[in-house]
């Protein structure tokens, strides 16, 4: 099993490009699968684990898919199968995208029920709920869903809570349904925005992605089209906090800084510099000593994303004086506190809020990604501990970094992958 060796202690100098957004493209090649007429061809596809997983599933349902570098082709004309039951499905959440998609191409899907995982219990029902307000019904039993229409009609709907993937799921469905369909309380992420761009591409008429209510008036078919992927905001604010710990001067090209702005407002509070300029955002730092220590809640976008709170966390370590973070989003996605003691961390849990007090140094030790972010973070806390740290359960970085070690050492940093 391979591990990730880092000597901490290396300023950050030099630029990096960051990849397109992996939470846009798995919702975009689900959508991609509506296409009953010509090709899609999907520009900046990150190669990640779970994009490979995915691609996987669409052709064994039938989709010709094709990768030229980071570009990808989907046919999905002669897509024949309404079963995503592959073993790889019940372990990628993304796989529940596919289920809005199916059923609406198809009037009926079986998928694996997607696990829980290590960052809470990740419940489906608003996704569910969603589809049956839409006319599916469903039965669940023995690790399968299978749904079942005679037509999906249009509905008013209003989700309990934003979540990003139901918004996702129900979009898709609307966008062939017969009649109008209203989102409200809907999940307001830019990748919603670039599905929405994708599906209306497609042909379909969706308004008001982006805001919390989503109009969609159903169209009879959708037709392959060409798209580009807008950049991973979760990649940049990653490289950005590991410029803000490690100190150093770091560009970033390839970004979206309105995208960014929860990120860039807690990064100057910690006392980073952050400069947005023609080329990209620049972040310039003396590293996490001598930044101080702040409180962050997570929220829906447009607040502070739950998938930068780790890494923010590792950069607060050894900032001066107390940090509260609380987690609003996921229930247990805090187990990179555990191992952040490891590495002389100062922090204290209650309920879904950590205190930490900034500690002079950090040490490097044995540590284990317990989740893709949480890996990230424990990347950075590594980059600036004094010592050696070993990030093992590497496959969680995969997942979501298409990169991590060559950027990171082009930058100047001291990591290498290992086997253990
Ligand atoms: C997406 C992102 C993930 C990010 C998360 C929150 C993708 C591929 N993943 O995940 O990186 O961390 O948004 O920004 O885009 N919930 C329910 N019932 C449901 C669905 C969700 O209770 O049917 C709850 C979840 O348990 C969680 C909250 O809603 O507490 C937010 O989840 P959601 O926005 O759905 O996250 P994902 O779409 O899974």
């Amino acid at each position: 099993m391979e591990e990730l060796v880092i000597n901490g202690g290396k300023r950050l100098e030099g630029k990096v490009t960051i990849k397109g957004s992996k939470n846009s493209i798995l919702p975009i090649l689900a959508a991609g699968i509506l296409a009953t007429e010509g090709k899609s061809v999907i520009h900046d596809v990150p190669n990640l684990t779970d994009v490979d997983n995915i691609m996987e599933i669409i052709e064994y349902l039938g989709v010709e898919v094709q990768r030229d570098g980071n570009i990808v082709t989907l046919d999905a004309i002669k897509m024949n199968r309404h079963d995503a039951t592959l073993d790889c499905v019940s372990e990628l959440r993304a796989s529940l995208f596919l289920l809005g998609p199916i059923i609406a191409r198809f009037g009926f899907s079986e998928i694996s029920q997607p696990g829980g995982c290590a960052i809470g219990t990740r419940p489906i029902d608003l996704h569910l709920k969603g589809l049956e307000a839409l006319g599916v019904t469903f039965e669940q039993s023995h690790g399968l869903i299978k749904g079942r229409t005679n037509g999906l009609k249009g509905a008013r709907i209003y989700l309990d809570f934003p979540s990003v993937g139901a918004t996702e799921n129900l979009m898709m469905a609307a966008s062939i349904a017969e009649g109008q369909t209203i989102l409200e309380n809907v999940a307001e992420e830019p990748e919603i925005v670039d599905l929405a761009n994708f599906l209306n591409n497609m042909g379909a008429k969706i308004s008001g992605a982006g805001t919390n209510m989503i109009k969609i008036n159903g169209v009879k078919s959708l037709k392959g089209t060409v798209h580009t992927v807008i950049p991973d905001r979760i990649e940049a604010g990653t490289y950005m906090v590991a410029a803000a710990a490690a100190g150093g001067n770091v560009l970033l090209e390839n970004v979206i800084a309105d995208h960014l702005k929860p990120v860039i407002a807690k990064l100057k509070e910690a006392g980073a510099q952050v400069l947005e300029e023609d080329d990209g955002i620049r972040v310039i730092s003396e590293g996490s000593i001598n930044c101080k220590g702040i409180v962050i809640k997570t929220m829906p976008y447009p607040g502070f994303p739950t998938d930068m709170q780790a890494q923010l966390l590792a950069l607060l370590l050894s900032a001066k004086g107390r940090s509260y973070v609380t987690e609003t989003i996921f229930e247990r996605r805090f187990q990179h506190v555990e191992e952040f003691r490891k590495m002389g961390a100062d922090i204290v849990m209650a309920g879904n809020t950590v205190a930490l007090s900034g500690v002079d140094k950090i040490y490097g030790a044995s540590v284990l990604a317990t989740d893709l972010r949480a890996g990230a973070a424990l990347v950075i806390a590594g980059l600036y501990a004094e010592g050696e740290t070993r990030v093992g359960n590497i496959h969680y970085i995969d997942r979501g970094y298409d990169g991590l070690v060559e950027n990171l050492r082009s930058l100047g940093a001291d990591i290498k992958r290992a086997v253990r």
